[in-house]
């Protein structure tokens, strides 16, 4: 165990996890668990960033997470699953690491412009809380002194700028923490129902990953098969285009009949097979994919006392690490006084 290379990456509880969580995230988490020794956070700090008046959402969300996560497969005896803020060290490392970062590095983070952005173009406030969470996140990857982060593309400036100031802080005070990486997964992203850019839950264009098969369907039913805007098909008849259309990013993602796929693209590309004939077969792989999910999420829906002593014993786990390397910090920075 202890030899094992360390992971630490996370999620913000702002909602239920959908089949856009699934494939940019929880897929390659399921499979490193293994390799790895692994944490995986629940960012409740990081949600109060730019989610301040949900704490409900939050506050349920914590729990839905962890339910989600354990029924896509993370299991907690091999990984530690984290609540962020019952890990008070979080808040303490940020707060040393925001001394070795300056306003202008600080500004040129492109993800943090960007959501910036968006939330100004919403008339939204935006907090020192919020400003800071790139800080705060860095130490979250570097209080377990982690080297593997496996995250969505959007996150990987996130960690370009924790090995930043892992270098500049070891440089200053000595080797003190290790140099992470990213590692971003099979899919970097995949477009909603509605075919934009992200799923997500405010663009009400997502498939959960606790969907049941008629919302399934009618949530694939309603999907758009032409971006562009500009081939509608009107008729079975009429050629289809393959390429981009969100049936067939869908299909090749979770359809586990690559024959059937090929099949069906090929008839679309030909004028042989109706849109409903391929949502109607997307509805089906996607049951299929989602049913054992479904089944041991419902076991752990009824059992939230068994997920909430996952998340306490794997907060434990990672505190005991978090105050070995606040000591470590302390004793480099030499802020120790007494
Ligand atoms: N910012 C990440 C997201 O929105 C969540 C997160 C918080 C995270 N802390 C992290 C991811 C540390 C990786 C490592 O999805």
């Amino acid at each position: 165990m202890s030899d094992q290379q360390r992971i630490l990456t996370g999620m913000r509880p702002t909602g239920q996890l959908h089949l856009g969580h699934y494939l940019g995230a929880l897929e390659n988490w399921v499979q490193m668990q293994h390799e790895y020794e692994c944490f995986f956070l629940i960012a409740d700090y990081q949600a109060m960033g730019d989610h301040l008046d949900d704490i409900d959402l939050i506050q349920r969300s914590v729990l839905d997470v962890a339910t989600d996560w354990l029924a896509v497969g993370l299991d907690p005896e091999q990984s530690s699953f984290v609540i962020q803020s019952y890990v008070p060290e979080h808040a303490e490392l940020a707060m040393f690491f925001s001394m070795l970062t300056s306003l202008n590095q600080h500004r040129r983070n492109p993800t943090l412009r960007a959501e910036i952005g968006q939330l100004e173009s919403e008339n939204q406030a935006i907090t020192l809380g919020f400003f800071n969470y790139p800080i705060s996140q860095a130490a979250d990857i570097l209080l377990p002194k982690a080297h593997l982060v496996p995250v969505g593309e959007d996150q990987v400036a996130h960690i370009e700028y924790t090995r930043d100031v892992a270098r500049r802080f070891n440089r200053r005070y000595g080797e003190v923490f290790p140099l992470p990486r990213a590692r971003v997964g099979r899919v970097p992203r995949l477009v909603g129902t509605d075919g934009q850019a992200k799923m997500s839950k405010s663009l009400n264009n997502a498939v959960y990953l606790a969907d049941d098969p008629d919302t399934v369907q009618e949530r694939v039913r309603r999907m758009v098969t032409d971006v562009t805007g500009q081939n509608p098909r009107l008729r079975a008849a009429d050629p289809g285009v393959v390429e981009y259309n969100p049936a067939f990013l869908y299909h090749d993602a979770f359809n586990d009949n690559p024959d059937e796929v090929a099949e069906l693209k090929e008839r679309y590309a030909a004028g042989t097979v109706s849109d409903s004939e391929v949502k109607e077969r997307l509805t089906d792989a996607l049951n299929r994919f989602l049913e054992p999910i479904r089944e041991r999420r419902a076991w752990y829906e009824r059992h939230p006392d068994y997920v909430r002593d996952v998340l306490l014993a794997g907060t434990e786990r990672e505190r005991a690490i978090a105050q070995e390397t606040i000591a470590d910090v302390r004793q480099a920075m030499r802020v120790v006084y007494t």
